[in-house]
């Protein structure tokens, strides 16, 4: 019963004298019901699972709010491409949506004809092909490397990832209970985590997880780094997820899949870089056959199964790399016109970018006065319109160093971006 419904009632019978003596008990009455709303107030709201924000996403509403406001910005924020996905893969999802069928729930772990795509495509570009019923269509890669965390540990248990990183792996790590362990990947290291220190520090991670081509730096590790961390999670027990989103966009050779040196890894990938599919939030795993099980169940409990009509509509995707490279040539000429126009303060002791679609500009030679990426970025925003990454996301460490440059834009934009970084840069370092 709520207590307040009850207090008109006992101050109307306190205003008869004759009932003075009810008034004491209307006030307890009044004040009980204050507790209660105080109670009521205090609703559970989860303090364990409370992560930092995703802060390429916050610009992202950054640009949204000025947008609205007619401001013309250009974008480097968002690590997503500018291109739709070929046309064919455009007509599939546009046929699939006048069948009754793809209206359905799929199975959990996709529909077997794109899990048998999704296998072929391997034996094109590695030369390999997976078992399909190894093959798990998930709702993005995020959702990969979650699911991954979920049927691969425990809570408590410690997983290394490199630093600087995707984000995302170290807040849904903390936000399932699991332990991110920081592997430094910076210049010092020439980019890539060194795992022999792990095992001589009696340090040995439940996990290892690593992206190649890498996020936010675009470094792509050499075949022998993929075979060797294969060969030293195998031999150490721990168990590897390797995310290979970014396969596909490299700009002299395509790198080797750690499918082809491990049985015990769980390969991450997606249909949002390479593919043009970003919004469709479709992407897939490779499992080892122990890992089966359990994913699935997790799957099935979770989301019930990936989107039918997006499947057949991914179905295509595999269909014509030949226009889906064409967008990796413009890559790498966006790459080559920012390393020129931009001056080389400003991209300082960068990351070789030789993969993905980023440049980790370090700004530390940019002033003697500190710059702080995250101040800059918010400027270069509001007064040069150019929108781009805070290194904060990705290394809370040394972060504030460095900036993301994401070149999945047009050329055009590239110039654009150069040229107003080029006017604006000079009163920027003069206020600081
Ligand atoms: C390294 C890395 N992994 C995973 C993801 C998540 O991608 P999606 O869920 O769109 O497949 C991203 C997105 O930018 C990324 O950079």
């Amino acid at each position: 019963m709520n207590l307040a419904e009850l207090w008109p009632f006992y101050s109307e019978f306190a205003k008869h004298p004759s009932d003075r003596s009810i008034a004491p008990l209307a006030g307890i009455f009044y004040f009980m019901n204050k507790i209660e709303v105080v109670f009521q107030m205090a609703i559970k709201v989860s303090t364990t699972n409370r992560i930092p924000p995703f802060l390429a996403m916050e610009m992202m509403n950054a640009t949204r709010e000025l947008e609205v406001t007619g401001a013309d910005l250009v974008h480097l924020e968002v690590g997503q491409p500018s291109t739709p996905p070929p046309p064919a893969v455009l007509r599939a999802l546009t046929t699939s949506l006048g069948t009754t069928r793809t209206h359905g729930y799929s199975v959990a772990f996709g529909e077997l004809p794109l899990r048998q795509r999704i296998a072929a495509h391997y034996e094109d570009w590695y030369d390999c092909r997976p078992d399909p019923a190894n093959i798990a269509v998930t709702l993005g890669s995020s959702l990969g490397f979650t699911l991954a965390f979920l049927g691969a540990f425990d809570r408590g248990d410690r997983i290394a990832i490199a630093n600087p990183g995707y984000p995302a792996y170290r807040n849904v790590m903390k936000a399932l209970g699991l332990e991110p362990l920081l592997l430094p990947s910076r210049a010092a290291e020439g980019w890539v985590p060194r795992l022999e220190a792990l095992a001589n520090e009696g340090n040995l991670p439940d996990g290892l997880l690593l992206a190649s081509p890498a996020n936010p730096t675009g470094v792509v590790m050499s075949d022998a780094d993929v075979k060797h961390i294969c060969h030293w999670c195998d031999a150490n027990g721990v168990r590897l997820i390797m995310d290979e989103i970014y396969h596909g966009l490299t700009f002299d050779t395509r790198p080797t899949s750690a499918l082809l040196h491990s049985n015990s890894a769980i390969v991450v990938n997606s249909f949002s870089k390479y593919f043009c599919m970003t919004g469709w939030r479709l992407g897939w795993m490779i499992l080892p056959d122990d890992l089966l099980e359990i994913t699935e169940r997790l799957a099935q409990n979770l989301y019930i199964g990936p989107s039918r009509p997006m499947q057949e509509g991914a179905m295509a995707a595999f269909d014509d790399y030949d226009i889906l490279d064409q967008n990796v040539l413009r890559y790498r000429e966006n790459r080559d016109v920012l390393l020129r126009e931009l001056p080389p303060e400003f991209l300082g002791d960068m990351a070789p970018a030789d993969g993905a679609f980023y440049i980790y500009a370090d700004l530390t030679q940019l002033s003697k006065t500190a710059v702080n990426s995250l101040d800059f970025a918010n400027a270069m925003l509001r007064e040069a319109h150019v929108a781009c990454t805070s290194g904060v996301d990705f290394d809370q460490e040394l972060g504030h160093r460095h900036l993301r440059l994401s070149y999945a834009g047009s050329t055009e934009d590239m110039k654009k971006a150069s040229r107003r970084i080029n006017s604006w840069l000079p009163s920027y370092l003069k206020s600081l």
